[in-house]
């Protein structure tokens, strides 16, 4: 079914192909007991957070810790917001200090579990006891308050010390995928002109080791602004120490005592750095900003997952991406909650890890993304099956659309029918969720994310801008400055106007493609700029392309998207040859490994095409929608090195402009 039907000239060729009708009532029991009860409620809330947001936010604000009270909640001067104006604070504080004059003080604050399968658990006395250490480490190494520090670290309680620590001391923070490259790292050093970056020897994966040293090692070769890297020992793998830069982190904390007290900063210091993909070929840094920041993840998740002060919650993103820094450390954190971590692969050493995890903790909330539900399916039942996953109330999805059938077996094996689930619409540049159900008061509907966080004005709209009527698919939009927003792109204020702020004055693009449907719930259908999602993760195809076009055999390549059962997308890459290379299957591998190196594994095109020549419109374009076409069709049977010939294509493609 097509649901656009506007032959207006400002229609913007979204189409939304879903008719789901099922709909799902959040369970009475778990309604009685939540924050936000019913829909009423909800509707109240929510009309109160649009018509005066100062005081929604104000309210949200006074639940936490402020060294000094801010003298006004949000300035907007399109397209750069201020909140909490003249308010001072400290993050960690309010993770940590804030719990330890309550009952929670002997709470476990983590849970870990490692790869072979060994445990800790630290309380909030403990993390904050490691916390202070750790900080006090970094300033015996010199980096204070505004200093950049690269993370670059395995999911092991370490990494939110570090985080926490370098929140503490006021010091901003990027932490970089273990899963990312050595040319990775060097971008984002270059890039945020870090001092210092802390790692660890190597981590788990699958049973490997992967040896994140080596990679920090390979991407200071040469020089960089790094002055300082700080090593924890995690894998106990041989590795260099480079004299005069690299030092140990437990040889450091034998040097330091257990008190640091939190350094208040403004409401507008910058927190961290996250960099993300965009539709050119530099990662975007992301920055987020502390106190807006910490009201925005404090409220999400306190009211989407509805935290009771007995959970245990687990959110099983690698700290790596923003799920990761707002909702498996700094929102649960915030709200005093126990938050699980898990340093490896979800297959490991058997496909039902996860649920051995959840049986053996008795996990209460789990939120993880699509692409994990679609390879849980294929992985069979019978491994979920073999575990007791009754203490599971509520569970999450987040990182990309989520097809209502992977929702409906989600809702049932996973969660016995008895779960509502909450699928989370955001950003790493919104840092907060913002389309979501509240749990125990918006009835859901598989693969819809729902309605407005409190807050969010949200809204789809035209070529025009012009907001589009029911079922008619459009452009996603948010009208209105939000706490968590990003504050900018790390020192390029002209990208952060044009990327997000320009196509619609004072309205901020996020890039999907969306429809509201009759009851004005939002269905997502997915990136509409040339940035890829695999695995729930932003790709840029401009990157990758870039990476190709740096070896030396070839000529030009362009990268698209093709559906892909398990990742939602995946990476095919049409190449051209330099002259007198020849093309061959070994080529091809080489490529996939070049891309590998430069960007890292998750990058890595699932299939490589040589082409004579791209086609081409005759101003030049590359014609990504003929190639995504191509890409998505049957494959290519015979000899797999054929080159492509677009020739016909390119024929036609002139009357295409
Ligand atoms: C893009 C953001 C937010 C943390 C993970 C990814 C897609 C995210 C959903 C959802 C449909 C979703 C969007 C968005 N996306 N959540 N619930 N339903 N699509 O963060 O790397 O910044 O990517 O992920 O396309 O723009 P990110």
């Amino acid at each position: 079914m097509k649901i656009d039907h506007s032959a207006s000239p400002a229609r913007t060729n979204i189409e939304s192909h879903l008719k789901e009708k099922r709909l799902f009532q959040p369970p009475r029991e778990f309604a009685q007991e939540a924050r936000i009860k019913n829909f009423a409620q909800y509707q109240r809330m929510y009309r109160e957070s649009i018509k005066s947001p100062g005081k929604f936010w104000a309210r949200e604000a006074n639940e936490l810790v402020w060294r000094k009270r801010w003298r006004k909640v949000v300035e907007w001067k399109p397209p750069f917001a201020k909140w909490f104006i003249g308010g001072q604070l400290n993050l960690s504080e309010n993770c940590l200090d804030r719990h330890l004059t309550t009952h929670r003080r002997n709470k476990a604050a983590i849970l870990w579990e490692g790869e072979p399968g060994e445990r800790r658990t630290l309380t909030y006395q403990q993390l904050h006891r490691e916390v202070c250490r750790f900080a006090n480490v970094l300033k015996r190494n010199k980096i204070g308050k505004g200093d950049r520090v690269i993370i670059y670290m395995p999911t092991i309680p370490e990494v939110a010390i570090a985080m926490l620590a370098c929140a503490r001391i006021g010091a901003v923070h990027s932490v970089v995928f273990g899963g990312f490259s050595a040319d990775s790292i060097r971008d984002r050093i270059a890039d945020s002109g870090a001092i210092a970056l802390i790692t660890a020897d190597g981590s788990y994966r699958r049973g490997g080791i992967v040896p994140l040293k080596k990679n920090v090692d390979d991407a200071l070769s040469g020089g960089t602004s790094v002055k300082r890297v700080i090593v924890f020992q995690r894998a106990h793998t041989e590795i260099h120490m480079e004299e005069g830069r690299d030092v140990w982190w437990h040889r450091e904390l034998e040097y330091v005592g257990g008190d640091c007290p939190p350094t208040p900063v403004d409401s507008e210091h910058p927190l961290y750095i996250l960099y993300t993909s965009g539709s050119t070929g530099k990662p975007k840094g992301i920055l987020h900003t502390t106190g807006g920041y910490l009201v925005g993840i404090y409220s999400t998740t306190k009211y989407v997952f509805d935290l009771r002060d007995e959970d245990i919650y687990w959110c099983t993103a690698d700290v790596g991406w923003v799920t990761g820094h707002s909702y498996v450390v700094y929102g649960p954190l915030a709200n005093g909650a126990t938050t699980l971590m898990y340093e490896g692969a979800p297959n490991w050493p058997e496909p039902d890890r996860f649920w051995r995890i959840i049986e053996e903790n008795r996990v209460n909330i789990l939120y993880t993304a699509p692409t994990a539900i679609r390879a849980f399916i294929r992985w069979g039942d019978q491994w979920v099956k073999k575990h007791d996953l009754s203490s599971l109330r509520l569970l999450g999805t987040v990182g990309e659309p989520i097809n209502p059938e992977a929702w409906m077996w989600y809702h049932k094996t996973i969660g016995g029918g008895r779960c509502p689930v909450v699928d989370t619409w955001w950003q790493t540049e919104t840092g907060a969720i913002m389309i979501t159900p509240l749990p125990g008061a918006i009835p859901t509907k598989p693969g819809s994310a729902t309605l407005p966080f409190f807050g969010v004005d949200a809204a789809i709209v035209d070529a025009r801008g012009k907001e589009v009527g029911p079922n008619v698919g459009g452009k996603l939009i948010i009208r209105r400055p939000w706490p968590s927003m990003l504050r900018n792109i790390y020192g390029d204020k002209e990208r952060y106007k044009k990327q997000y702020w320009s196509e619609y004055p004072g309205n901020y693009l996020t890039g999907d493609g969306a429809r509201r449907d009759q009851d004005g719930y939002f269905w997502i259908v997915g990136r509409i700029d040339d940035v890829l999602n695999v695995a729930g993760h932003r790709l840029g195809t401009s990157e990758i392309e870039s990476a190709l076009v740096s070896h030396a055999r070839v000529a030009e390549a362009a990268v698209v998207g093709r559906p892909d059962e398990l990742k939602g997308q995946g990476v095919v890459a049409f190449v051209t040859l330099k002259a007198g290379v020849e093309a061959s299957n070994d080529l091809k591998g080489e490529l996939r490994e070049h891309v590998g190196r430069h960007i890292g594994a998750i990058a890595k095109p699932d299939e490589v095409r040589f082409a004579e020549a791209l086609p081409k419109t005759r101003s030049g374009k590359i014609m990504r929608r003929l190639l995504k076409e191509i890409a998505s069709g049957a494959k290519v049977t015979g000899d797999t090195t054929t080159l492509e010939d677009f020739s016909v294509l390119a024929k036609l493609a002139q009357s295409d402009e």
